[in-house]
This record gives structure tokens, sequence and C-alpha cells, in this order.
């Protein structure tokens, strides 16, 4: 662990963070937008808002088609999923969806009139609230073990130098003790989770029917990686993480300790891989047939197209990866938004119903 001597400016990660990436001069912030730094599903092909659609359109099934369904893009960076979604819609359902896109930086000009821009979720949501790659920027504290065994709080400075700080304490500990316990080895380094529960359950909280889905690069119980995943994006490269607001900042997330931090009284969520989300919903990277290339050729390269991102959406150590949460709330007994594919394949597991903190 690199130190420098001016220790009086350092915090914790959360708080750098939430400086670094939300503050007056945050990287977020920025007029170019997360877009300019890294590319994630929606900005990899407009198939992944297509799937978004359908999902919408199921969901409205579920729920009797009601007069006015919601589509809340949670974090939406500069509206490119809510504006593909829209674009997508079958026309009925395009003239009944109220489109929301939540956001901390300001709404970019010449967006969709059709999307409302806001700060909150709306209090209360009929439909479906999908937030891509939200949580992994949700900050979050880091903890190391020091050279006794016991987990302490990373703490940064400006330039990414750290230092050992308290020990864990409270909440904090449970959290560790619940979702991330930490062997007594000198360096092992976990995030803890906390804020991203409690970020999850909140936007959850505003469902009063529908379906949420979170979809992040993750990680389960058992499954942790022993130093963290704490890294930082810059112009399209992985970098260091530097709390300085000059590049975005991540973590994989906890997705089963979020998951069971569902509002009580919730049940039923569900963690699959982005592969098999996007598969059952007509998803696939299969190649079109040879046949076509003589008898329509242009149709036969939009297919393979299509093929290629399609493969790259769901591609094995890559976004295929991704985990999604989903939870469904107050849908009808034996509603299934997707079909029950986690049990034997995926990386995920189905989180039991009654877990808790
Ligand atoms: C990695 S970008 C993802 C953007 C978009 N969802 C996508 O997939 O391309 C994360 C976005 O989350 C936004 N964000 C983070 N916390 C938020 C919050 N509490 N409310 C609204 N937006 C938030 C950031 O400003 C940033 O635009």
């Amino acid at each position: 662990m690199a130190v420098s001597s001016n220790d009086g400016e350092r915090r914790g990660w959360r708080a750098a963070a939430e400086e670094a990436l939300y503050g007056p001069e945050g990287f977020y912030r920025r007029p170019e937008g997360p877009a300019a730094h890294f590319r994630t599903s929606v900005h990899a092909s407009p198939l992944f808002a297509g799937a978004v659609a359908r999902l919408l359109c199921r969901v409205d099934r579920l729920l009797g088609r009601p007069a006015e369904l919601d589509f809340v893009d949670m974090a939406a960076g500069r509206g490119e999923l809510a504006g593909g979604v829209l674009a997508a819609l079958p026309g009925e359902v395009a003239g009944r969806v109220r489109v929301h896109a939540v956001e901390i930086a300001g709404r970019p000009a010449g967006l969709d009139p059709r999307i409302a821009w806001r700060g909150e979720p709306p209090e209360r949501i009929c439909g479906l609230l999908f937030a891509n790659e939200w949580l992994d920027n949700v900050p979050v504290d880091v903890a190391e073990v020091d050279r006794d065994g016991v987990p302490r709080r990373v703490l940064v400075g400006r330039d990414g130098t750290e230092r050992l700080g308290e020990p864990v304490a409270g909440e904090d500990a449970d959290w560790l003790a619940r979702w991330w316990p930490l062997p007594a080895e000198p360096g092992l380094r976990a995030e803890i989770g906390l804020p991203r529960d409690t970020a999850w359950a909140r936007a959850v909280s505003r469902l009063a029917r529908g379906l949420a889905v979170a979809v992040d690069y993750g990680h389960v119980s058992g499954e942790r990686p022993w130093y963290g995943t704490l890294t930082g994006f810059r112009d399209g490269r992985e970098t260091a993480p530097v709390p300085d607001g000059s590049c975005d900042l991540t973590a994989h997330v906890a997705l089963d300790a979020c998951a069971a931090a569902a509002p009580a009284g919730l049940t039923g969520a569900r963690v699959l891989t982005q592969r098999e989300a996007l598969r059952a919903l007509g998803v696939t990277g299969a190649r079109p047939p040879l046949t076509l290339a003589s008898e329509r050729p242009a149709d036969y390269v939009r297919a393979l197209a299509r093929a290629g991102q399609a493969a790259e959406l769901t591609a094995p150590g890559g976004l295929g990866d991704f985990g999604w949460l989903l939870q469904p709330v107050r849908l009808p007994d034996g509603a299934e938004v997707l079909p029950d594919t986690a049990g034997g394949a995926g990386l995920f597991v189905d989180v039991p119903d009654d877990e808790e903190h």
C-alpha cells in the first residue's frame, strides 16, 4: 500500500468517491457523459434496448395493460436507454408509457421531449425500473486486513495514495461479517456494499407494482474476490482508481446482498447472468443461414451484424457475465417475467425469499 505524508486529507473511499464522481466538479457531471469513457451494453447495440422494451411489454401484460405504464431508466447516463426503449416499443404501448430518466447529471440537449428528466425516481411506479450499471457507481468504503488480522477502513488522498484507518465497526462490520467475511490474512480487501443495498432498497420501494432490474458486474457469497475490485476508467481504458474527478470509480456489486435488502414482504428476487436474461428475451448470437446470403443479401448482412452484436452482449468473459438482479413487486402469483433458467447453468443462484441482514 502506497503511503505519503499528507495524511490529514485522507478519508474513506466512499466519501472520496462521492465527491470525485458526483461533486460539483465530478466525473459524472461532465458534459460528454459516461459513453465517452466506457461502453455499456446500452452503447454496444440497440438490441439491448430492444430486449428491455420486450421485458417492459411482458411486465405490461402481467399488470393487465394499465392506462399509465412507467418505464424508469435509473441512472440514465445521457438517456440513451430511455430513448432506445421508446423507439423499440410497439405503438400501442408507446402511446401509454411514461418514460422517466433518473440522473444526477443535467438533462442533455436534444433529448426526446417524451422523456421526463428527474433526480429521483417517481414516488409510485407501475411498470419497470431498469438500472443498468448504476450500483457499481454507488460509492462504498473499502476494508483491508492489517498485519494483526483486523479489517480496517482504507483511507485515501486525492492522489490515490492510501493508508489504513480505524477498525471497521458498527453496521459496516455487521455487513462484512454477513456478506464478505475477511480471513485474518494481511492485505485481503473487501468493498463494504451496505450503501448499495440501501440505494437498491430505496429504488425498489418506489415500485407500487411491476419489476425492478439491476444489471452490473457482480459476485455472490463464497465467490468474492480476495482483493476487491475497485478500479478506475478513463477514455475507454482501465486505470488506477484516483478520486480526483479525472476517472470513473467502480467496484463490482454484491448482488446477493442487494437482493436480500429488498423492502420487507417482497419475495421472489432472482439473480441470473445477462446471457441467460437476454436469451430469454430473444437475443441470441445465432448466425443467419447461409442460404439467406444468396436469396436476400441485404437481409443477410443485417442479420449477420445483429448476430455479432448479440454475441458481444452475451459473451462469456464480457458483457454476458453481468448479473441481472430481478425483483418482482406485487405481480400476479406464479407470474414469470423470465423463464427460470438460473438454477443450473448460471454464475448466480436464486436468492432465498426470507433472507435478511
Ligand atoms: C456507468 S453510468 C451508466 C449509464 C447508463 N445507465 C448506461 O448504462 O449507459 C452510471 C450513471 O449513474 C448515474 N448515477 C449514479 N448515482 C445515481 C443516483 N443516485 N441517481 C441518479 N443517477 C445516478 C451517474 O451520474 C452515471 O451517469
